[in-house]
């Protein structure tokens, strides 16, 4: 297989000498793409990984069982479970997608290092610690590098509610024995902050509000298990969040089913908008994805909302297309990379202005290895689509973009061997086995 695909960049032209000496020594796992298409049939959408994560550290703010149901199997989930194990939380795989994690109420409040250093969403154990617990130490988060990630609208938020934070180059170190309800206007409507806080004012005296909060459906849906466990929340969905704290004691384990994964299901619809075909994205849930469907049709893609999912049909070329990514519900940075790998191919030119991430464009290097035409200037990126891609040797970056340089692989020439896939696997469930089923020609070695 290996051989193969470097026999099929040498005879492209497409593999430098060291990328050829890459391929043939790394061992570690790759996606090999080949031009595929038709697709055809149907694709269940997995639930979502910026979900199931926050829904997880929740677990910390109460005893009791929790039980979620639609859980994706991604590394991530693992990366979370193991955190909440290291803190006191049992976790147990009642099924392939059902988790049960029990909290008995012995807690520790500090973070290891190790588990927290692999992912984002290890931060989200910051708010439960400190409300129920009164105390939490933990190292500066990991995840996908974007350049910098800061932390600083969480911090400023929780010292508002009355907590003492002191940092260092190494961690965090948060205490308080009472949190007090506050208002709090975010100059950013960012996600982790907005859960974070969400969470510790849970068990705040009185009520706070957060201003401009982040709108995520995923948070939505937090909000919705929170509720579930007895918090008073209002406004949910909106950007102004109100949460009147509750008695510790008097929440509870839930049952609840993650949403599905908005951003899995755009990578499905990506995928046959490239290689052509007609297909039915099933759990992908449109109310949730209103701009980016917006963009996907203005390309020639035609969507029909059905009874459980969405019906996608390509068009025979797609049209390029400008877009600036913005928070919910704006078009979010996760989908850009699907954007811009479909923008590739298509007729004419495309502008597209990044937001969120200025240091997200790390894909955009690989994508040009295919034959792709993008030029990048400060958070902008121009990009002339182009006939069609050729196979080469590429590497994932992060978690969405290795996603879209395997759906980019479906339209080029020969093979595209995507390396790194550790990335794609901390947030797509079966991304291959799912393809595949489409009739993609799509394996992992
Ligand atoms: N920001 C600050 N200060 C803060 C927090 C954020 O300046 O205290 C800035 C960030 O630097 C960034 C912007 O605000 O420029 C947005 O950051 P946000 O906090 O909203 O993002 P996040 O919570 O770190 C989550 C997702 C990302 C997704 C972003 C934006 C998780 C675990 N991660 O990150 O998802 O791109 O929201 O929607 O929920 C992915 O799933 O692949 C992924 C990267």
């Amino acid at each position: 297989m290996r051989w193969r695909a470097v026999k099929a960049g040498v005879r492209g032209f497409r593999l430098t000498a060291g990328a050829y000496l890459n391929a043939m020594n790394n061992q570690s796992p790759r996606i090999i793409v080949r031009r595929s298409g038709p697709l055809s049939g149907n694709v269940q959408v997995p639930g979502a990984k910026n979900s199931v994560l926050k829904l997880m550290a929740a677990s910390l703010l109460a005893e009791g069982e929790y039980v979620f149901t639609n859980v994706p199997a991604i590394a991530d989930v693992d990366t979370m479970s193991d955190l909440l194990t290291a803190l006191g939380v049992k976790s147990k795989w009642l099924g392939p997608h059902e988790l049960s994690l029990t909290n008995s109420g012995n807690i520790s409040t500090e973070a290891p290092f190790e588990n927290v250093d692999k992912i984002r969403a290890s931060i989200n154990v910051l708010g439960p610690l400190l409300t129920h617990y009164g105390q939490a130490l933990i190292n500066w988060p990991g995840g996908d590098d974007f350049g910098g990630r800061p932390i600083d609208l969480h911090i400023s938020g929780l010292q508002k509610m009355g907590a003492t934070i002191e940092q260092n180059l190494l961690n965090i170190n948060a205490y308080a024995k009472e949190l007090r309800g506050a208002e709090i206007e975010l100059s950013f409507a960012s996600v982790g902050a907005t859960e974070n806080i969400l969470t510790a004012a849970i068990y705040a005296k009185g009520t706070t509000v957060i201003d401009n909060a982040a709108r995520e459906p995923e948070i939505g849906d937090l909000c919705n298990m929170l509720v579930a466990m007895g918090a008073q929340i209002e406004g949910i969905g909106t950007s102004r969040l109100m949460i009147h704290g509750s008695k510790k004691g008097s929440l509870r384990g839930v049952r609840h089913a993650v949403i599905n994964d908005r951003v899995q299901a755009a990578t499905y619809i990506a995928a046959v908008a490239i290689a052509g075909g007609d297909v039915q994205v099933r759990g992908a849930r449109p109310e949730h994805m209103e701009m980016v469907i917006n963009k996907y049709t203005q390309m020639g893609v035609s969507i029909y909302p059905q009874r459980d999912g969405l019906r996608v049909m390509a068009p025979e070329r797609l049209s390029a297309t400008d877009f600036a990514t913005l928070p919910y519900p704006g078009i979010a940075t996760d989908y850009k990379p699907l954007l811009v790998a479909m923008n590739s191919v298509s007729n004419g030119v495309g502008i597209v202005t990044e937001n969120l991430f200025p240091g997200r464009f790390r894909y955009i290097e690989e994508l040009c290895k295919l034959g792709a035409d993008i030029r990048i200037d400060g958070h902008h990126a121009v990009i002339k689509g182009v006939d069609h891609l050729i196979g080469a040797a590429v590497t994932a970056p992060d978690i969405r973009a290795g996603a879209a340089l395997v759906v980019a692989g479906l339209a080029a020439h020969g093979e595209t061997v995507i390396s790194e896939i550790h990335h794609i696997d901390r947030g797509y469930d079966d991304l291959v086995g799912r393809l595949s089923g489409l009739g993609a020609d799509v394996t992992r070695v």
